[in-house]
């Protein structure tokens, strides 16, 4: 191992692991070091010259040149020798970073989209071998494409080999597990813990007759989540972990991350343990593996959503990368309202996270939308978040009078007055809406949509992702509800197949997806030319506008300037006073054309770059 490295590195690990393990940490160190200091020797050269680029580049994960695409590997690519058969096409819309979803071997069955992982370390035999999965990786890098892997750390699936073990009375392998002999302790716990799956799997625990015990489950039944509180759990973890960033894997995603440590009477999320968790693993992964890094997926509100970023009272190293589900959720609530205040109000509470880390930004993911409004953010431009999160399910669904998605419910809680959303981009922008009334008017209207949420997310600052489909204006899934498998889950509606005929439409520019394909396309030509998205150092902030329906954010580059984003989430017209001065030779970077660049036509984004050295920055609200 690289001695600067682990100099580097090892404070941050011991200081987790002591804080995870109290006196027992340094022996925790000790182990982890030693796994670190193996996976360093078997690293092979290719990665090394992988390492001693990115070291020399530490920001390469912030630069305007990253742009990502996100899709299921067998739906998208076939297998994984279809991978290289893709490139192209990924190359032709500009993509360098892909997130390939399910790729490791899923549980037998149902394994929730590939989220319950039988083998972390072999892909799934029907996509290909071992061999085959380091061709691919290796096709990827030779055209500079970074690949993002799942890294689904909370839970196994039931059929994992830990499992297996644990049921045939391995005490070790049911340490590594939540394992209850009756119903006493789980009923505490559940008299605090929400569910994620409230129709598909209600409850956070499922008996076990072979173990003649409570399994916790938080997600599915047979996705029985890992016992943190053992340290075996976490070495367990970090060495596969360091495994697939032996196999060239770049990002790993920290699946579902913010429910990895229990405390009894808290709804067990965003636990102070769960930092530590991802802390340790970046510490570790660090010292064998600097190329690769990490990305929370840490769908949670507002206020806990930085800290996976590495915000806290002091600033520590965690996760480089996180989903902005917060620009996501306000971005379809103001096409739905037609209203900026929320989400500026919303925006502007988040701290800027630290300098090494960045976003995710994204319109759409493979899984639902939750509607993550907080209610302080609603009660402060006075509405009820509660009423506004009903109000989204409801508009999102389709059941409100002016509402043009059609999307699906997802987790209905009537209980708790929760409901989540399943949809592609296209049938929540009003799309399919459109095509089922015939009205080229209102397919107007669902395009310029489907633009202003992309062109946000390309120019708030972070990596923008495109999620498969969505550059081609592809429609729901129609087959999903014939599969048994599938029926009960409306994720599924979400998750088609690559569809080759609309690629081949892609350059007409009369079809749908001839007209997607151009608007992201732009995106993508914009946003590399434009070095005041570059995210180093650089941050965003929403602005208040002056106007109700347009939202206004500001991006602060010390190296490149300040660049205004503005847009009209509204369907007339708006005005706003500049928030610059309008200097001969100011154009809004998306529409040279445009000579008012202060005046914006309905749903239109402009980003704006303001000449000339920056003003001090104001300082954040407190
Ligand atoms: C993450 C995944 C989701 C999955 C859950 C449980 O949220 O994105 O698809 O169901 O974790 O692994
Ligand atoms: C995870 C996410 C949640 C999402 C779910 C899967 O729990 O945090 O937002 O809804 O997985 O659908």
């Amino acid at each position: 191992m690289d001695p600067t490295l682990r100099r580097q590195w090892e404070p941050d690990l011991r200081a987790a692991l002591t804080g995870l393990y109290g006196d027992r940490g340094d022996e925790v160190a000790t182990r982890l070091i030693g796994s670190a200091t193996d996976a360093a020797a078997q690293r092979p050269d290719r990665l090394r010259a992988r390492d001693a680029a990115r070291l020399a580049d530490p920001d390469w994960h912030q630069s305007n040149r990253r742009v990502g695409y996100m899709a299921y590997l067998d739906r998208f690519a076939g297998d994984l020798r279809g991978v290289a058969n893709r490139i192209p096409y990924l190359t032709e819309l500009g993509v360098d970073v892909v997130h390939f979803l399910s790729v490791m071997e899923p549980r037998r069955g149902e394994n929730d989209g590939g989220y319950a992982v039988r083998d972390y370390l072999r892909p799934d035999p029907r996509l290909g071998t071992p061999t085959d999965l380091d061709a691919a990786i290796d096709a990827l890098h030779d055209h500079d494409i970074s690949l993002c892997l799942d890294f689904v750390l909370n839970h196994t699936a039931d059929d994992h080999e830990w499992a297996v073990a644990a049921r045939a009375g391995s005490a070790y392998h049911q340490g590594l597990y939540r394992l209850f002999a009756d119903r006493a302790e789980p009923d505490r716990w559940d008299e605090h813990l929400p569910e994620v799956f409230p129709n598909l799997a209600p409850g956070n625990f499922t008996w076990c007759d072979e173990l003649d015990r409570w399994v916790w489950t938080t997600f599915r039944e047979f996705q029985w989540d890992l016992n943190y509180e053992n340290p075996d759990v976490l070495v367990e973890v970090c060495e596969i972990a360091l495994s697939l960033a032996n196999r060239g894997v770049d990002i790993l995603r920290l699946d579902a991350i913010a429910f990895s440590w229990k405390r009894m009477g808290t709804n067990c999320q965003n636990q102070p343990e769960a930092h530590l968790i991802a802390q340790a693993l970046r510490a570790t992964l660090a010292m064998a593996a600097p190329a690769t890094i990490l990305l929370a997926e840490a769908i949670v509100g507002p206020r806990d959503l930085v800290g996976y970023l590495g915000r806290h009272e002091h600033e520590r190293r965690e996760c480089e990368l996180g989903y902005h589900n917060q620009l996501m959720v306000q971005g379809w609530s103001m096409l739905a309202t037609g209203r900026a205040d929320l989400a500026t109000r919303a925006l502007s509470q988040l701290p800027d996270p630290p300098g090494r880390a960045t976003w995710f930004t994204y319109v759409r993911c493979h899984d639902d939308i939750g509607w993550a409004i907080d209610d302080a953010d609603a009660a402060a431009v006075g509405l009820s978040g509660q009423a506004h999160r009903e109000f989204l399910a409801a508009f999102f669904r389709g059941d409100f009078p002016t509402s043009f998605a059609r999307g699906l419910p997802f987790g209905t809680n009537t209980e708790v007055g929760d409901e989540r959303t399943s949809g592609m981009t296209t049938t929540l922008a009003g799309v399919a809406d459109a095509l089922d009334r015939d009205d080229p008017a209102a397919l107007d209207w669902a395009i310029r949509r489907i633009g202003l949420l992309y062109a946000i997310a390309f120019g708030y600052g972070g990596i923008p992702i495109v999620y498969m489909g969505d550059e081609l204006g592809q429609t729901d899934d129609t087959e999903w509800r014939d599969d048994p498998e599938r029926r009960a889950d409306s994720r599924w509606a979400h998750r088609p197949a690559f569809d080759d005929d609309l690629a081949g439409r892609r350059h007409d520019a009369e079809s749908i997806a001839g007209r997607v394909w151009a608007t992201i396309g732009h995106l993508v030509e914009t946003r590399r030319s434009c070095r005041h998205l570059d995210d180093t150092d650089a941050t965003s902030r929403p602005f208040d506008t002056g106007h109700p329906a347009v939202f206004g954010w500001r991006r602060r580059s010390p190296r490149h300037g300040e660049l205004i984003g503005v847009a009209n989430v509204g369907d007339v017209p708006a005005s706003i006073a500049p928030p610059i001065n309008v200097e001969p030779g100011v154009r809004d970077l998306l529409d040279p054309t445009a000579d008012l660049v202060w005046q914006l036509p309905p749903l239109t984004v402009r980003w704006v770059a303001a000449p000339g050295p920056l003003p001090p920055t104001p300082a954040p609200p407190s």
